[in-house]
């Protein structure tokens, strides 16, 4: 084959350690927008989230604190098409990787920025989630996990008992990342041959480093994005394309066509 599954596959069946990073593009076949597309029609229901709406005030501390109502209630709409979403080819070729792997003898570690759940709906149980999940709430004072969020009435927030106004658990921009979900990654990324990085555009760090780590480690780097991204000359094997397509045909490479 000429566009790289062949190259990409020769350096997956050598692995042992394998890390794989995910982005919004993975889940884009399932129907979730994905945040950054240069593209982007705004007036198109399904474009990237960044030409529709302001990630400040969105997707920021200062957003939230200037107005939770309207913040819940985009994380909580973001909630419900992700509920109603399945996992797509892509998740579920990852899923198998990790499974065949470990048969094997390996591991196969995921580390994704995606907060919508749908790697772990595809069954991978390896999973870090860098910027926490839309499905956990908690307290923006006090902490306590909430429990059946609903919509908040008008202008006023959902809040809980104490009175603080309830928040989704994810990382926005100006915040730390977990540090348990950071000393993972960068322990799996030391020990990596095979850093996989697929559907991010590779533009948000610390994930957008990662790359380099895991070359200085001396890992091989495959990517596959439908898109060019800041990465893509750097990687050993780029791969152009869908991960709903070109995910399921490496696997089947690497380790056998399944029915
Ligand atoms: N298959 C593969 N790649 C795809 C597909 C697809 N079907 N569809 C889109 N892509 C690519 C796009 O070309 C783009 O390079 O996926 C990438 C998605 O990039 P972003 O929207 O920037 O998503 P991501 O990299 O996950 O963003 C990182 O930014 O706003 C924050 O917190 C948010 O976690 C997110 C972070």
């Amino acid at each position: 084959m000429s566009d790289g599954v062949d190259a990409a596959a020769a350096r997956l069946r050598e692995a042992t350690r394998v890390v794989v990073l995910t982005g919004a593009g993975v889940s884009a076949e399932s129907g979730l927008a994905t945040f950054r597309d240069p593209g982007a029609d705004p007036s198109d229901p399904d474009a990237a989230y960044w030409s529709r709406y302001d990630p400040m005030q969105m997707a920021t501390p200062e957003g939230f604190h200037a107005n939770p109502a309207l913040v819940q209630r985009w994380y909580l709409w973001r909630m419900s098409r992700g509920e109603a979403a399945a996992p797509n080819p892509g998740h579920i070729a990852i899923a198998r990787l990790e499974r065949e792997m470990e048969r094997r003898g390996g591991s196969c570690t995921l580390l994704t920025q995606n907060v919508d759940g749908l790697h772990h709906a595809a069954g991978s149980r390896r999973v870090h989630e860098l910027h926490g999940s839309i499905l956990r709430w908690r307290c923006a004072r006090c902490g306590t996990p909430a429990t059946d969020i609903e919509g908040p009435p008008d202008d006023a927030p959902a809040t809980c008992r104490c009175g603080g106004a309830l928040r989704p658990g994810v990382v926005w921009f100006g915040e730390a990342l977990p540090q348990d979900v950071l000393a993972a990654a960068a322990e799996a990324l030391d020990r990596c041959d095979v850093f996989l990085s697929v559907g991010t555009s590779a533009v948000v760090f610390p994930a957008a480093g990662f790359i380099e780590t895991a070359r200085a480690r001396g890992a091989s780097t495959i990517e596959v994005n439908r898109d060019p991204t800041p990465i893509t000359s750097m990687v050993d094997v780029s791969l152009q394309g869908r991960s709903g397509e070109l995910l399921p045909r490496l696997m089947d490479v690497v380790f056998g066509a399944t029915d």
